[in-house]
């Protein structure tokens, strides 16, 4: 697929995304979504809990559905929130999980009108603890 549609499709989705976020206690809806090494597009909402530490995130909730798919290779994740005035980033813990699976994903920050900055995990979570630390490749 051409990359600009390729983009475009994925920011998109990581909206559709967020409209599906399970989150009555924060009222902050997360979408995430995450482009695949073979093209496809896996999607994650926030998904909150009465008891609040066991809510997970959305870049959480898609990452476990792509291992689940049976994807271990990704490219690019899209995430979102409602803050309309700044490009929100991950937080700490996502960042940590998504580089379980590589350095060198492409993370597009997306607002809600579907502008996005483009930076990478490795921008994100730098000198990081990986898993080559522990002779994983
Ligand atoms: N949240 C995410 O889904 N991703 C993040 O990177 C940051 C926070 C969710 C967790 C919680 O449901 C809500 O946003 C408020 O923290």
């Amino acid at each position: 697929m051409n990359p600009k549609l390729a983009v475009k499709e994925l920011v998109s989705k990581c909206l559709q995304a967020r409209d599906m976020a399970y989150c009555p206690y924060s009222h902050f809806p997360v979408g995430a979504a995450i482009l695949t090494a073979e093209g496809a597009i896996v999607t994650g909402c926030n998904v909150e809990n009465a008891s609040y530490g066991l809510t997970v995130c959305a870049e959480r909730t898609a990452i476990q559905r792509a291992i689940v798919e049976g994807h271990r290779q990704f490219t690019a994740i899209a995430v979102t929130c409602d803050i309309k005035d700044r490009f929100v980033g991950p937080c700490g813990a996502c960042r940590q999980v998504l580089l379980e699976f590589g350095t060198d994903w492409i993370v597009y920050l997306t607002k809600p009108d579907g502008s996005y900055k483009e930076t990478s995990l490795s921008e994100l979570l730098p000198l990081a603890f990986s898993p080559t630390h522990l002779g994983k490749d």
